[in-house]
């Protein structure tokens, strides 16, 4: 074990801590720091000195202290058994809620991040004499009932494949297969991968696919598509948790990796206490069999927080390069950035915009660009969906985290605050969100429905008009607008209600299906063409508003599943009866009017 390089703490800063003596060592080599033997990471090198961020709690640290390094980079264990684990920042494994809450794993615990002991079931697929390529798939496990492990030779290893287990049983930690190449490679079921480091690829796609959350305002009005980036930014307590849980729960990713970013511990504990009940509605299977957790609550080292989202972002390209589709979800990366200002400003970085460091905007450019539709090393086809909360002072957004990260994203699902107090939720705003992949999108949605990009812009236009008119209102009341103004304002509310707004906390509403989505908005929108017409014929706007289906249509988002979408048809057919009802009326007053014998006095 003396291939170990020694050094001698000379000092200490909060969790930076500045050593001599290790010659040979990298930038991001880990290193051991003190008799607890802490783990850190060399964030710089100053002629002689190392400069290390330590990612435990290094109270009682002091100079004269050693150091030691092994010269590697600090590095994501990969392997069968990331799913359903939750880790924190640098990859420990949190066993149980008391570690999130209080009292945290022991310092300087050494743990590895996968079960060293399990056997996992490796089915071969390739055999002696094969060629292997980087990055080629050698065999199969199954992981969990929703995950089959691609077990990946890794990006650097070429050659001819010289031997290889049997099909049978083996831990993480035995040779599974030998490539003999330019230089001679052992692997086994895990490996090691540095943690700030992206993962390679054969060349980026474009997607053209939607992923569907399930939540309405953003499948029809913001999409997002497979391998996109987006942001959600919110004041507190405006529902970024929520949302984010919400489509770490129902998006149709096929694994979903989140990472807890500074957040209370609380929040953290809820999730761990919910996930494992919860079933994904496609495959009948847990939610967690799909699902990889980072936590690094508030209550955690400060350069812990900095480092947690390389590694959900490391293990989401593992899964991806097999062939997946991956949803990372990062709450909050204010949090987030709020850990890079504290560590540089300890490091005597020169402070920019509100004391962030300068190279904010290049850290931020850099995490949401590892999101992406790829074709991987293997040929196969895997995206990374990368969907990060910030959560701006005082909800104001010209602040520099959302501003730059406005820049490197496609889609802004902005958070209302009046929309939250008026417990509108989602509040994800319709007049200052926007997305950039409707083109790429539109046509998945063509082969669900050739109406689906009409209906929603009809609805947009519905939404947009009621903005503008709701300033006139403001001044002047609604009753003094024209009746076809009027009727914008009541489709507009039918459509914040019946559809817009969506319950996390009902069972036949969290969750909303893509058909179910298009039946419900085409009624919102077939409703007002109609009254247009029943209106422009002189019927009054009360008695159309006053129609039984009106309301009843409203409620239909939680009174029916997305199993049982059929029933909309009963609805849709009733509210038509009921409106062209109406319109005989308004055709009998008409020939009435012309002198027409009707019998009426
Ligand atoms: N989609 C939703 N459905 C129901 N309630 C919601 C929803 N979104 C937010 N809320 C309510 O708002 C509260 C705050 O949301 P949260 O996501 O924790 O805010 P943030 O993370 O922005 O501080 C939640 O506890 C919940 O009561
Ligand atoms: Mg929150």
């Amino acid at each position: 074990m003396d291939d170990l390089i020694h050094g001698l703490v000379t000092s200490v800063n909060g969790p930076i801590v500045r050593a001599r003596g290790l010659t040979g060592v990298s930038m991001l080599d880990i290193a051991e720091v003190g008799p607890d033997r802490l783990i850190g990471e060399v964030i710089k090198l100053d002629g002689d000195v190392a400069i290390i961020q330590v990612y435990e709690d290094n109270t009682g640290l002091k100079p004269g202290d050693e150091v030691l390094s092994s010269g590697r980079p600090l590095s994501v264990l990969l392997g069968p058994g990331l799913i359903s684990n939750i880790y924190d920042g640098i990859q420990r494994p949190l066993v149980d809620i008391a570690n999130i809450l209080g009292s945290y794993i022991k310092k300087g615990v050494k743990v590895s991040p996968l079960d060293t002991t399990r056997k996992w079931l490796f089915r071969p697929t390739v055999k002696p004499g094969d060629r292997i390529d980087p990055g080629a798939i050698i065999g199969e496990i199954e992981e969990t009932g929703s995950v089959l492990h691609r077990v990946m030779a890794p990006p650097d290893v070429s050659g001819t494949l010289d031997w290889i287990a049997a099909e049978g049983s083996y831990t993480i930690e035995e040779d599974i297969y030998r490539v003999k190449g330019s230089a001679d490679y052992s692997g086994k079921l895990s490996s090691y991968w540095p943690v700030r480091k992206k993962r390679p690829f054969k060349n980026r796609k474009k997607s053209g696919i939607p992923l569907i959350t399930g939540q309405r305002i953003i499948d029809t009005f913001f999409p997002i598509a497979k391998g996109g980036t987006a942001v959600i930014p919110g004041g507190f307590g405006t529902g970024k948790t929520m949302t984010q849980h919400a489509l770490a729960k129902w998006c149709d990713a096929d694994i979903i990796i989140h990472i807890g970013c500074g957040e209370r511990g609380n929040e953290m504990t809820d999730v761990l206490n919910e996930f494992p009940k919860l079933i994904d509605p496609r495959s009948g299977r847990p939610l967690m069999e799909r699902t990889v957790m980072i936590a690094n609550t508030s209550n955690m080292p400060v350069p812990a927080r900095e480092v947690s989202i390389y590694t959900g972002i490391t293990i989401a390209e593992y899964y991806r390069d097999m062939g997946y589709h991956v949803a990372v979800m990062a709450d909050s990366t204010s949090r987030w950035a709020e850990a890079l200002r504290e560590l540089s400003s300890r490091l005597g970085d020169m402070p920019a915009e509100e004391g962030f460091p300068s190279y904010l905007a290049t850290r931020l450019a850099e995490f949401y660009e590892r999101a992406g539709y790829i074709e991987t090393l293997a040929g196969m086809e895997g995206s990374i969906t990368t969907i990060g909360a910030v959560s701006p002072p005082g909800g104001d957004f010209s602040e520099p985290v959302t501003q730059h990260t406005t820049r490197f994203v496609r889609c802004f699902w902005a958070l209302d605050k009046v929309l939250a107090d008026a417990r509108h939720y989602p509040s994800i705003s319709w007049i200052d969100s926007y997305t950039e992949y409707i083109d790429e999108v539109r046509s998945w949605w063509n082969d669900l429905d050739s109406s689906w990009y009409g209906t929603r812009n009809d609805a947009m236009h519905i939404l947009l008009e009621d903005n503008r008119l709701q300033q006139i209102v403001k001044l002047v009341g609604p009753d003094a607008l024209p009746v076809a103004e009027q009727l914008i304002l009541f489709s507009a509310e039918m459509i914040k209600n019946g559809f817009l707004q969506q319950n996390s906390f009902d069972p036949k509403d969290m969750h909303c299906s893509p058909d179910k989505q298009l039946m419900l908005l085409k009624l919102f929108v077939d409703f007002y063409h109609e009254a247009k017409r029943l209106i422009a014929s002189g019927i009054d706007l009360k008695r159309i508003t006053s129609l039984s289906a009106a309301s009843e249509i409203i409620r239909l988002k939680s009174e029916i599943d997305n199993s049982e979408i059929d029933r909309i048809n009963t609805h849709e057919q009733e509210m038509k009866s009921q409106l062209s009802a109406l319109g005989a009326e308004a055709a009998k007053k008409t020939v009435a009017a012309a002198g027409g014998t009707d019998g009426t006095p």
